[in-house]
C-alpha cells in the first residue's frame, strides 16, 4: 500500500499578500484556475493508493474544499493544534498507516511538470522505499540557493546531506559538480522512517507518540504537541541517516517559495515585463514603473506590495511585523 502523504503546515509568509493566514499560498487557485494543493494530490492519484492530509486547524477546511472539487473521498486526515515542522508532521503520518505502507511524502507548495519524467522518478523510488531505503529526490541546482537541502551523490548513493548551507557553502557545492538539491519530497517504509526517527531522534518520536495516541477525529491535542521538539525533517533525519539514497530527477520543480518564482513562473505563462523588468501580479490598473528596475508591484483586494525581485526573501519580515503589530 503507497500513500501519498501532503504536507499542508506553511503560511506562506514570503508570499504576502497572496498568501494569508486565513488562505496560505497552496490554497489560491492561480495556477491555471486550480490551487497548488490539488494539483499536488491530482500529480500523486495514480501513482499512490491512498491519501493523508497532514494540516493545521486553520487550514482543515480549506483542504475538504479542494479535495472536494476533486471528488476525492476516503483520505486520511491529521490536524494539527500548532505547527511542529516536518520531522514530526510526517511522523503523525507514519503512526496512523500499517508499519509495511510506503509513504510518499510531497509539500503542497511546489509546481511540478514532466508528467513522465515525474512518475518514472517517483516509482523508482517507491521500489528503493520496498527495498528499506529512505529516498530522496535529487535535482540539478541552478544557483546557490541557501534555503534548500544539497544532496552529495554518486547515482543513487547519497555521500552526504546538508540542509540550508551558507552562501559560500552553496557556492562550493555548485562550483564541485556532486551535488543535488532536495526536492523536499520523500519515499520510505513507514517502519523505516519511525526507526531512523528513534535513532536520531528519540524525542520527536515519543512525543509524537503520545500526541497520536491522544487524537480525537483527526484532531490533535495543543499542550501535547508543544513538547514536541520543532525540527524538521532534514535536520533531524535526512542528515543522520545512513539508509539514504536519492533518485536523480529530471522533471521541472520550482518551490512557489518566494516572489522570485512567483515572477519565473507568470513570465513563463505570458504575464508581461516592461523594458526594465518590472512586473504587476494581480491588478488590472494601468500601472507605470518609472525610475525602476526588476520590480513587482503585488495588488489584492485589501493591500499592495512593492517589491525589488532581488529583496524576494525579505518579505517575510513583513509578515512577521504585521503579526506583531495584530
Ligand atoms: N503539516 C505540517 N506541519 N506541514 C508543515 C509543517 C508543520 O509543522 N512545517 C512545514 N510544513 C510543510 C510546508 O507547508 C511545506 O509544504 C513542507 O512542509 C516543507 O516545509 P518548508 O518550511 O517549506 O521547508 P523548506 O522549503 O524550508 O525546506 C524543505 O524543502 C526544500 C525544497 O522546497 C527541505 O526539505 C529542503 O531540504 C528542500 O530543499
Ligand atoms: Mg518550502
Amino acid at each position: 500500500n503507497t500513500v501519498n502523504v501532503v504536507l499542508s503546515g506553511g503560511v506562506g509568509s514570503r508570499l504576502w499578500p497572496l498568501s494569508r493566514k486565513s488562505c496560505p499560498k497552496q490554497y489560491l487557485p492561480i495556477f491555471e484556475g486550480k490551487t497548488l494543493f490539488q494539483k499536488t494530490v491530482e500529480r500523486n492519484q495514480e501513482l499512490c493508493d491512498s491519501l493523508v492530509v497532514v494540516g493545521n486547524q486553520a487550514n482543515f477546511e480549506l483542504s475538504r474544499n479542494d479535495l472536494n472539487t476533486l471528488s476525492m473521498t476516503g483520505y486520511g486526515e491529521i490536524i494539527e493544534a500548532c505547527p511542529r515542522n516536518t520531522a514530526a508532521a510526517i511522523a503523525f503520518a507514519a503512526l496512523s498507516v500499517q508499519p509495511d505502507d510506503i509513504l510518499f511524502v510531497s509539500p503542497s507548495d511546489h509546481l511540478i511538470s514532466g508528467t513522465e519524467a515525474y512518475s518514472k522518478a517517483v516509482k523508482r523510488a517507491i521500489a528503493l522505499a520496498k527495498e528499506g531505503n529512505i529516498v530522496t529526490f535529487g535535482l540539478k541546482p541552478s544557483r546557490p540557493e541557501t534555503g534548500f537541502g544539497y544532496i552529495e551523490s554518486d547515482g543513487e548513493n547519497v555521500i552526504g546531506f546538508r540542509e540550508k548551507p551558507n552562501l559560500d557553502t552553496a557556492e562550493k557545492f555548485l562550483r564541485s559538480g556532486n551535488f543535488l538539491w532536495n526536492s523536499g519530497m520523500f519515499c520510505f517504509q513507514a517502519k523505516v522512517f519511525l526507526q531512523e526517527l528513534d535513532k536520531y531522534a528519540p524525542k520527536v518520536l515519543e512525543c509524537s507518540k503520545a500526541v497520536m495516541e491522544n487524537k480525537k477525529d483527526g484532531f490533535l491535542d495543543e499542550a501535547l504537541s508543544l513538547e514536541i521538539p520543532s525540527v524538521s525533517v532534514d535536520y533531524a533525519v535526512m542528515e543522520k541517516t545512513d539508509r539514504i539514497k536519492v533518485v536523480p530527477s529530471m522533471f521541472e520543480w520550482s518551490d512557489m517559495g518566494s516572489f522570485e518564482s512567483v515572477f519565473d513562473y507568470m513570465s513563463l505563462q505570458g504575464v508581461p515585463t516592461d523594458e526594465n523588468g518590472n512586473m504587476v501580479i494581480g491588478s488590472d490598473l494601468h500601472t507605470e514603473f518609472v525610475g525602476l528596475k526588476n520590480t513587482i508591484l503585488i495588488q489584492t483586494k485589501d493591500a499592495i506590495l512593492v517589491l525589488k525581485k532581488d529583496n524576494a526573501q525579505d518579505v517575510k519580515k513583513v509578515y512577521e511585523k504585521l503579526e506583531k503589530d495584530k
